[in-house]
């Protein structure tokens, strides 16, 4: 009995198939019938907001803290006011025709680890820089060169930031504890106080540590290897704890950004006047 295997005639080396070359899209053409630019055109409107209003906030070097609240856009507060700061005043290598504020020598971290983030990236690849504007919609430029070159190859510090970002939620958790003791300036003594400032900072811790706790360079960092998963026990928990919050990563990334700009937000009505706080305890 012949060799099934070897009774299947080989195609000859010489055919050859032919290629079928899919007409390239003009920008924004898709066959696509869905709403899909629905989702770009709201990230561009929710990341611009955001954008704009952190950067208008760290300017304003004011209004940043009121009673025991202090902003996450300003901390840690590393110069500023002598009476809170970590070293002191306004330091003297700021230069003279840059506006000084607190919270522009700590929001580089904050914002880089965002910035670098891997859902962030697909988010403004898309909403802002059109490349595609959708999966299977057609993008302005001829040329895809990846982050395998600058300036794009920078967002593989993403790593690094997350480092930081580490300290920074360790932080952001002290001063929630900090939001609980409260000076009465009439007898000096501290007393224990819990207001609606201070529910909305433990809120935000949460929620950036569900977003910075799933991060993808986390997960590989826990995980154990290059390539393989780590054999160690404790390894392997850690790894499936990262997973379970890196499967609502977008969802942490939106909360996340609303709590901590809302947080600034709130402490910044206060500390104007406008706003008064609601004593729950
Ligand atoms: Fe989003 Fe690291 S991938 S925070």
């Amino acid at each position: 009995m012949p060799d099934m295997a070897t009774s299947v005639p080989e195609p000859s080396k010489k055919e050859t198939y032919p290629l079928k070359m899919l007409p390239r899209r003009g920008f924004g053409q898709t066959s696509r019938t869905g709403l899909w630019w629905v989702t770009p055109v709201a990230v561009f409107l929710g990341l611009g907001t955001f954008v704009v209003y952190s950067t208008w906030a760290a300017f304003q070097g004011q209004h940043y803290r009121f009673g025991s609240y202090l902003s996450p856009f300003y901390s840690p507060e590393l110069f500023g006011d002598p009476q809170f700061s970590w070293f002191g005043a306004k330091p003297g290598f700021w230069p003279s025709f840059l506006p000084f504020s607190p919270a522009l020598l700590i929001l580089w971290a904050p914002g880089g680890f965002r910035f670098t983030c891997y859902y962030y990236r697909g988010a403004y690849y898309k909403a802002f820089w059109a490349d595609p504007p959708s999966c299977t919609v057609g993008e302005p430029r001829n040329s895809y060169l990846g982050e395998n070159s600058l300036p794009l190859i920078l967002q593989n510090v993403h790593r690094y930031f997350l480092y930081l970002a580490l300290i920074f939620l360790v932080l952001l958790a002290s001063d929630v504890w900090k939001s609980l003791w409260w000076l009465d300036p009439l007898t000096g003594k501290t007393y224990f106080r819990i207001g609606l400032g201070t529910l909305i900072l433990a809120m935000n811790v949460c929620l950036l540590s569900g977003y910075a706790l799933g991060c993808h360079s986390l997960r590989h960092l826990i995980g154990g290897g290059r390539d393989t998963l780590s054999s160690l026990k404790g390894c392997h928990k850690a790894y499936d704890c990262v997973s379970c919050l890196n499967r609502g990563h977008m969802i942490w990334a939106w909360c996340s950004l609303f709590s901590v700009g809302f947080a600034d937000f709130y402490i910044r009505m206060l500390a104007s006047g406008h706003w008064t706080d609601w004593r729950i305890f």
